[in-house]
C-alpha cells in the first residue's frame, strides 16, 4: 500500500507507484535469469507516423529496457497494405522467442483493427484485444487484461481504495477502457464489488449522475469535461484521458485529462494527476503480461 497523508486530497501518483512496480519486474525477469529461465521478449508492431502513437511505443521500449525485458519495434510504412500486416502479424506469432506483441492502435484509415486483431495468437496478445481474451475476461477466466483497465485496478488495490458496495459512475464506453472496466469493477473481486453506471455520449441528467459517484473514472477523451459542478464531497477521481491539446511551447502541445484537475482535486478524497496517473501504469500492466506470458511457456 502507498502513503497516505491524513486530512488532504490523495494524489494518486501513478509514475511513483510505476517505478515501484517496474522494479518488481526487474527483479522478476534477473531471478528467471538466474535460474536459466528465458528472458521476456516484447514486440510492437507500430504503422505510420501517428505522433502520439510513436512516442507511446517509445515510452513502451524504454520500460522494457528498465526492466531488462528484450523488446523489438518492426515499424512499418503509411502505407502498408492489409495483406503485409496479417503477414507480419503471422511471423510474430511463429516466431518463438516473442513471448509477447501487440499492434499499436490506431491504425492508418486503410486498416480494419477488427480484421488485424484476431490474426495475433491469442496466447502472445498481452494487449488483450483478441475476442477470445475479452471474453475470458468477461467471464472472470485467466487472461491478458488490457493495459489501461488493468492499470486502473492495480492503482485502486495498491493505493487500498475501497471499491465494495460503492457507486462508481465511469465516463466513456469505449472498448479498451469503459466497457471492460464496467465488468471488472462489478465483478465479486478485490478491487470490485461495485454498482456501476455507465455513461456515454446519449447519457442524460451526466452532471447529477457524476455527483452520485463514490468513484468517478473519466475515460471519454474530452480534455477537462469534469468539472467542480460534477464531483462528490469525498469522492474517488481517476482520469484515464490524455489528450494533446495544441500550446505556444517547444512540443507545441500540452497533454490534458478528461478532469480538470484544479476544480476537481480540492473537493475529491484522491485524485489521478495528468500526466503522472494512469498513463504510466499502463505502461507496466504491458509488461506484466508480458512476464506471464513467458511465464505461461517455462513448462511447455
Ligand atoms: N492505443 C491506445 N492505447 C493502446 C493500447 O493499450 N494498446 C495498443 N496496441 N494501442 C493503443
Amino acid at each position: 500500500m502507498m502513503d497516505q497523508p491524513a486530512g488532504e486530497t490523495r494524489i494518486l501518483d501513478g509514475k511513483k507507484l510505476s517505478n515501484l512496480l517496474l522494479d518488481e519486474i526487474r527483479d522478476a525477469v534477473q531471478k528467471r535469469a538466474h535460474k536459466g529461465l528465458k528472458t521476456p521478449h516484447l514486440a510492437a508492431i507500430l504503422v505510420g507516423e501517428n505522433g502520439a502513437s510513436l512516442s507511446y511505443v517509445q515510452s513502451k521500449i524504454r520500460m522494457c529496457e528498465k526492466t531488462g525485458i528484450r523488446s523489438t519495434l518492426m515499424h512499418l510504412d503509411e502505407n502498408t497494405s492489409e495483406t503485409e500486416l496479417l503477414q507480419h502479424i503471422q511471423t510474430m506469432n511463429s516466431d518463438a522467442d516473442i513471448d509477447g506483441f501487440i499492434v499499436q492502435l490506431p491504425l492508418p484509415a486503410h486498416l480494419d483493427p477488427d480484421k488485424m486483431i484476431p490474426a495475433i495468437d491469442p496466447d502472445k496478445d498481452v494487449d488483450g484485444f483478441h475476442p477470445i481474451n475479452l471474453g475470458r475476461m468477461q467471464l472472470g477466466l485467466p487472461t491478458f487484461l488490457s493495459a489501461t483497465p488493468a492499470g486502473v485496478m492495480l492503482l485502486l488495490e495498491r493505493y487500498a481504495i475501497e471499491t465494495a458496495g460503492k457507486h462508481c459512475v465511469i465516463l466513456g464506453r469505449s472498448n479498451i477502457v469503459g466497457t471492460p472496466l464496467a465488468i471488472l469493477l462489478s465483478r465479486n473481486t478485490e478491487p470490485g464489488n461495485c454498482t456501476v453506471t455507465l455513461c456515454h455520449s446519449k447519457t442524460k441528467n451526466i452532471k447529477e449522475i457524476c455527483r452520485t459517484a463514490d468513484i468517478l473514472i473519466a475515460a471519454l477523451g474530452r480534455p477537462h469535461f469534469v468539472t467542480a459542478d460534477m464531483v462528490k464531497a469525498g469522492a474517488v477521481i481517476i482520469d484515464v484521458g490524455i489528450t494533446r491539446v495544441p500550446a505556444n511551447n517547444a512540443k507545441g502541445y500540452v497533454v490534458q485529462g478528461d478532469v480538470d484537475f484544479e476544480q476537481a482535486a480540492p473537493i475529491a478524497s484522491a485524485i489521478t494527476p495528468v500526466p503522472g496517473g494512469v498513463g504510466p501504469m499502463t505502461v507496466v500492466s504491458l509488461l506484466l503480461n508480458t512476464l506471464q506470458a513467458t511465464e505461461k511457456k517455462d513448462n511447455q
